[in-house]
């Protein structure tokens, strides 16, 4: 269901009740830990299906409370606790997460304590969608400047404020922490936890089945933080489901982030730095149904069918993500509009080199004008972004950044014209085939799929990230596979992003 057919305070409170089974099956991966609890808190609990699997899964704790913003859940949490024998010792209060003193109400509990609970699904822009106020007071606490906070970044889920704040409260007691939540959340926290340098003992995640118990298509884990003695390792074994014996990956922390593969990090590591090649992602203009054309035989027509005749210097054969990203790289049969070769050049010179281009575009300017990202903002008017002299580069090695799949491809001109991508891909330029055919056989090496393995988190919506191409100094991943001259000797001595592309550059001047 789609967050806009929801109802309100279902999308507001992120409301999805754990049901019982797995309710049980999270108490049973704890008390299969080891830990027995003295005090037991659930800070969102809802009717209490997760604090009463736990009281009933640790029948000699002392004291038990679950907090509950929305009263009719918490209405069913008492109606539960009605009549147990551990009654006197359960607690449900309605309450806000955000409004309580966390250090202070932990503080006033004894030890082994645990946290356990399902936080909301819900991210502060769906909230914002729907003019809530559930959200934390201070919203920035993650500490983003302005630009982050403008492009997006700034969004977090509800449940990472709520995490965040209980780690730092348990840092030092004898307490765990087991929590459902997206495994994307529970990274972050755990690198909030690493890098505070809480006292994390051990740390674990079990995946969940989210669509078989929320009807949800989330990557979800049990998250599960042991507080105690700190531990210099710093690494989180992640297994494939609850109860799972063996472990599938170890996250670790490594040079202040958290890395998908810590024995591969640490086996390669040296091949990290800046090197001669410089990542850059395709064209960005928002707008492909006026930007984006098809190839027919008898020419370019708009994805409507409209038929066009554009100047040539104007049109560039282009590639997407779902080009790259399933084994054999078809020829491209769309072409993008390319009116600048600059960021922020005036497009007006269209009007004078390409006036049919120019005229088409001013046609569709009501949907260009239209595009929302600020970016655009105070641009000249058609702008795209993501764009210079490498956009123009003859051969380019690119790789799709939407897919779960690590192949670099070695792309040419077609038709006597450079290729250009969208921004679901990114790509080194390279002067001539060689090059290119050199620098993808570095990239597709045993040893450098390795070395992205460790930076790689493939449940992540953008799995491959500039971020993570950058990590690797493709020169010395050629002095590692004994190819570091014949790399010299293509690229001329000279880094390829200060080497001229004038190969590629067709537009006049
Ligand atoms: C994903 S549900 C899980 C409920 C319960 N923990 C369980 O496992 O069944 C999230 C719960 O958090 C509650 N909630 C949302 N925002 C809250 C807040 N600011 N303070 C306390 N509870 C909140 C919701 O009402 C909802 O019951």
């Amino acid at each position: 269901m789609g967050i806009a057919s929801r109802p309100k305070s279902k999308v507001e409170f992120g409301d999805f009740q754990t049901p019982m089974s797995l309710a049980r099956a999270v108490a049973r991966q704890v008390a299969a830990s080891g830990f027995a609890p003295a005090t037991i808190i659930e800070p969102s609990c809802g009717a209490g299906g997760l604090l009463f699997a736990a009281t009933d899964e640790f029948p000699a704790f002392s004291t038990a409370l679950g907090l509950e913003i929305q009263p009719r859940h918490m209405a069913a949490a008492l109606e539960r606790r009605a009549g147990r024998q551990d009654e006197d010792r359960i607690t449900v209060i309605e309450g806000d997460f955000f409004a309580r003193d966390w250090a202070e109400t932990l503080g006033a509990v004894p030890d082994p304590l645990l946290v356990v609970g399902n936080p909301p699904w819900v991210t502060n822009a769906e909230l914002a969608a729907i003019g809530s106020t559930n959200v934390p007071m201070k919203s920035n606490f993650q500490g983003r400047s302005g630009l982050d906070a403008l492009t997006g970044k700034a969004n977090f889920d509800i449940s990472e404020a709520m995490l965040l704040r209980l780690i730092d409260a348990l840092s030092g007691r004898d307490a765990m922490l087991a929590m459902l939540c997206k495994t994307a959340v529970a990274r972050k926290v755990l690198e909030h936890g690493w890098k505070k340098a809480a006292k994390v003992e051990s740390a674990e995640m079990y995946r969940i089945d989210s669509i078989e118990h929320f009807g949800a298509s989330v990557d979800a884990c049990l998250l599960m933080i042991r507080f105690g003695r700190p531990n210099v390792q710093s690494e989180c074994r992640v297994f494939p489901s609850l109860g799972a014996k063996a472990h599938e990956q170890t996250l670790g922390f490594r040079d202040s982030r958290v890395l998908a593969d810590a024995a591969a990090y640490d086996r390669w590591r040296h091949l990290q730095g800046e090197g001669p090649y410089r990542w850059r992602s395709g064209i960005k203009h928002d707008c492909s149904e006026v930007m984006e054309l098809v190839a027919a035989t008898e020419g370019l027509r708009t994805r409507g069918g409209e038929p066009l005749d554009l100047e040539r210097e104007a049109v560039f054969p282009m590639l997407k993500a779902s080009d790259l990203g399933n084994g054999k790289v078809p020829a491209p049969t769309r072409w993008m509009i390319v009116p600048q070769r600059t960021t922020g050049e005036d497009t007006s010179r269209l009007s004078r080199l390409a006036p049919n281009t120019w005229a088409y575009l001013n046609s569709h300017a009501d949907r260009l004008d239209k595009r929302a990202s600020v970016i655009y903002k105070g641009r000249p008017r058609f702008s795209v972004f993501g764009i210079g002299e490498y956009s123009f580069a003859p051969w380019k090695v690119a790789i799709a950044g939407l897919y779960k799949k690590l192949t670099f491809h070695v792309i040419g001109p077609h038709d006597g014209k450079p290729v250009v991508f969208d921004d679901t891909c990114y790509f080194v330029p390279c002067r001539s085939e060689r090059e290119a055919s050199i620098v993808a056989s570095l990239l597709n090496s045993e040893q450098a799929r390795e070395f992205f393995s460790a930076f790689i988190f493939w449940d992540a919506k953008r799995p491959i990230t500039v971020d993570v191409l950058a990590r690797l100094d493709i020169a010395k991943i050629a002095a590692e596979k004994g190819r570091l001259s014949e790399l010299q000797e293509v690229m001329g001595g000279t880094p390829s992003h200060e080497a001229p592309m004038s190969a590629g550059s067709l537009w006049a001047k």
